[in-house]
């Protein structure tokens, strides 16, 4: 049971007990929701997607898994950022629940404590008349078993391991506010508000790292971000810019 007041305009949030993916499920309705928002949380995802066609783990009642649709009338241009926002939302709803140590890694990872506790995931349903629709989903680790862990396959965090007291739902309802707010002020102002925010909590800003992915790799300094949300590199070959795709970014 979940029970939220919510300060921001959402025309539809859905709670499914089971679902193949919820950003799936939202693609599918986007078309006959042109210009509502719509969120959706599942309690277990059979197939959860994460970022470079891997899986996201999503055992059942422990996590949340959340996605939202949202409408755009500048077409996929006016998009650039919205990832970046999406994590510095969650970062905003943690440090609400009083969680220190949070960190973010460009693109659009959440960190705490050196490892990785959300996963933000951003699908764009097409362009229309310069109007698109975007899922935004987050995927938040409250709790996982050894066994999640192994399927994971890398460091993860989980929020009970770091305040147990905190209630699901109430995690939830700061998250999706967090969201939908950020989501406004992105609408109305862009990424640039956001520029210098996201630098001071890159966990990598001013260090080394290798850019995995991209086709030719490269490695710099990471000087923060431009005012797209691009990756500010600085190598030997001068200062390089990195846009979001199916990259990684790896210390060196
Ligand atoms: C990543 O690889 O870091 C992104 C993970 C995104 C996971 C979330 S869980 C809710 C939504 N539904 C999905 O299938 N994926 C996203």
């Amino acid at each position: 049971q979940i029970r939220m007041q919510l300060s921001q305009r959402l025309d539809i949030l859905e709670v499914l007990l089971d679902v193949d993916s919820t950003n799936s499920y939202l693609f599918q309705k986007a078309s006959d929701h042109m210009g509502k928002r719509y969120a959706v949380m599942a309690e277990k995802q059979a197939a959860g997607r994460g970022r470079r066609g891997r899986q996201w783990v999503s055992p059942f009642g422990k996590n949340i898994y959340l996605s939202l649709l949202v409408s755009f009338s500048g077409g996929i241009a006016a998009l650039e950022g919205l990832s970046l926002v999406t994590a510095i939302a969650v970062e905003r709803a943690l440090v609400k629940l009083g969680i220190d140590g949070i960190g973010l890694k460009w693109p659009n990872d959440v960190y705490a404590d050196g490892k990785k506790l959300a996963g933000i995931l951003l699908e764009v349903t097409g362009e229309y008349n310069s109007h698109c629709q975007v899922v935004i989903g987050v995927g938040l680790n409250l709790s996982l078993s050894d066994k999640d862990a192994e399927d994971i396959g890398q460091p993860w965090a989980a929020l009970k391991t770091i305040r147990p007291e905190l209630s699901r739902n109430q995690v939830a309802a700061v998250l999706l506010d967090e969201l939908l707010q950020a989501v406004d002020e992105f609408q109305k102002q862009g990424f640039a508000p956001y520029q210098q925010y996201w630098s001071e909590r890159d966990i990598f800003h001013h260090q080394e790292v290798v850019i995995l992915g991209g086709g030719e790799e490269k490695r710099g300094v990471v000087k923060g971000v431009n005012r797209k949300g691009e990756l500010m590199l600085h190598s030997d070959k001068g200062m390089e810019v990195v846009m979001a795709g199916e990259i990684s970014v790896r210390p060196v």
